[in-house]
C-alpha cells in the first residue's frame, strides 16, 4: 500500500461557471487514523450536482473552503479502524472526499453491505435511489393514474423518479435537455413523454405531453422550469421540492419564479422541501427492500455513467452540470 495520498484539492471557489483550475491534483500523505477513526481506501466517488451547490455557501452541511481537499460522498474499504464497530475490508460510505484515502470519523460513516455490483451502492441503494423513493413516495405522494413531472430527468435521482412513478401506475413527463436524452427517456426507461427544455417552450410542451394537468411535480432544478410547471398544476398537486440545480454553477438568478405564492394559494398545492437523510431506521430498511426487490424483478433499470480516474473528477462533475452523464455518475478511484 502506498504511502502517497493523490488528492483533489478546490484551490479557488468559482465565481461564475466551476472550471478545471479551481481544482489542482496535490500529492499528500497518506493519513495515520487517531482514536476514534478509520482509515479507508476510495472506491468509489459519487458525483452530485450538490457538490457544486456547496461552494455557494452553508446548505444542509457547512460550505466547502478553498485550499481543502474537495469534499464528496464516497464508497470506501476500511484498512485499519480505531473506532468500534469497523474492521479491515468492511465497505462504508462517507465524505471521504475526493483522495484515495482519508481518516473518517467513524460516527461519520455507514456500514453498506457488499452487493454485486459495488457501484449500486452509489446509484440505487445510495443516496440518488433514496431520494428518488423518499422525494416521490413521501413528499410527492402519486395515486395510479395521476401525472406525475419530474426534471433533470435523465439524471441520477430523475431516472428513478420516473421509473418508480411508473411502477405506481402514474402517467410520467420526464423533462429534460436534448432529443436523444428524451428519446433515451421514452425507448429505454419506459417514461410516457418527456420535453427538451433546450429546444422547445417547456409550458407549451408540457401542456401537450401532460393534457390532465400535473398532480405531482418532482423538481431538481427550481428557476423557469419550475415556474412553467407550476399553472399545469391540479387543485392539491404536490411539488417535492428536491434540489434547485439550475441555480448552483453560476451566479444567482435576478428573481424567483413568478406564480409564487399566487398559484400555490389558488391551487391548494403542497409545496415541500425534503433531504434525503429526513429519513432513516425502519422507512430506509423498507426502501432499500423495496428498491433491491425491484432491481431483482427487473422492474428498474440502473443507469449508471462511471468514469475512471481520480484525475478526472473535476471535469466530470463540470460535464454533470453541463448535462452531460445520462443516470448516476461516479468516478472509480
Ligand atoms: N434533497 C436531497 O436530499 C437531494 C439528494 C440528492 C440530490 N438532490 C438534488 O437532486 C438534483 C439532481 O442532482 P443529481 O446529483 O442527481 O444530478 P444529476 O441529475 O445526475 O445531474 C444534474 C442534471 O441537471 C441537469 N441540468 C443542469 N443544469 C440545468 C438547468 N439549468 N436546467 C435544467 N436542468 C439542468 C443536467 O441534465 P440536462 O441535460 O437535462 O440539462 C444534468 O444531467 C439536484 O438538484 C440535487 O441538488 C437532492
Amino acid at each position: 500500500m502506498s504511502s502517497i495520498n493523490r488528492q483533489i484539492l478546490l484551490v479557488e471557489k468559482p465565481t461564475g461557471k466551476l472550471l478545471p483550475q479551481n481544482f489542482k491534483l496535490a500529492e499528500g500523505q497518506r493519513p495515520e487514523p487517531k482514536d476514534g477513526e478509520v482509515l479507508v481506501r476510495v472506491l468509489y466517488i459519487s458525483l452530485d450536482a450538490a457538490n457544486r451547490a456547496w461552494m455557494q455557501g452553508a446548505t444542509y452541511r457547512s460550505a466547502i473552503e478553498a485550499n481543502t481537499v474537495m469534499a464528496g460522498g464516497a464508497i470506501a474499504e476500511v484498512i485499519s479502524s480505531n473506532a468500534p464497530g469497523f474492521s479491515p475490508g468492511d465497505l462504508v460510505f462517507g465524505d471521504t472526499g475526493w483522495q484515495e484515502y482519508a481518516a473518517v470519523r467513524g460516527k461519520a460513516l455507514i456500514k453498506v453491505p457488499r452487493v454485486e455490483p459495488l457501484t449500486h451502492l452509489i446509484s440505487v441503494y445510495g443516496i440518488a435511489g433514496l431520494t428518488a423513493y423518499f422525494g416521490l413516495l413521501h413528499v410527492g405522494k402519486p395515486k395510479a393514474g395521476e401525472t406525475v413531472v419530474v426534471s433533470a430527468a435523465a439524471g441520477s435521482v430523475g431516472t428513478f423518479v420516473g421509473q418508480i412513478a411508473k411502477l405506481k401506475g402514474c402517467r410520467v413527463v420526464g423533462i429534460a435537455g436534448g432529443k436523444e436524452k428524451c428519446n433515451w427517456l421514452t425507448s429505454e426507461l419506459g417514461f410516457d413523454a418527456a420535453v427538451d427544455y433546450k429546444s422547445e417552450p417547456v409550458f407549451k410542451a408540457l401542456k401537450a405531453a401532460a393534457p390532465n394537468g400535473i398532480d405531482v411535480y418532482f423538481d431538481n432544478v427550481g428557476g423557469d422550469i419550475f415556474e412553467a410547471c407550476l399553472p399545469l398544476m391540479n387543485n392539491r398537486g404536490r411539488v417535492a421540492c428536491c434540489g434547485a440545480v439550475s441555480a448552483y454553477d453560476g451566479a444567482p438568478p435576478a428573481s424567483g419564479p413568478r406564480g409564487v405564492p399566487g398559484l400555490i394559494v389558488v391551487k391548494r398545492l403542497i409545496v415541500q422541501g425534503f433531504i434525503v437523510t429526513d429519513y432513516d431506521g425502519e422507512q430506509r430498511d423498507t426502501a432499500m427492500a423495496d428498491l433491491q426487490s425491484w432491481v431483482k424483478e427487473g422492474k428498474l433499470k440502473v443507469p449508471e455513467d462511471v468514469i475512471n480516474g481520480l484525475e478526472n473528477t473535476p471535469q466530470a462533475l463540470i460535464g454533470l452540470l453541463a448535462g452531460e452523464n445520462r443516470g448516476k455518475r461516479m468516478v472509480k478511484v
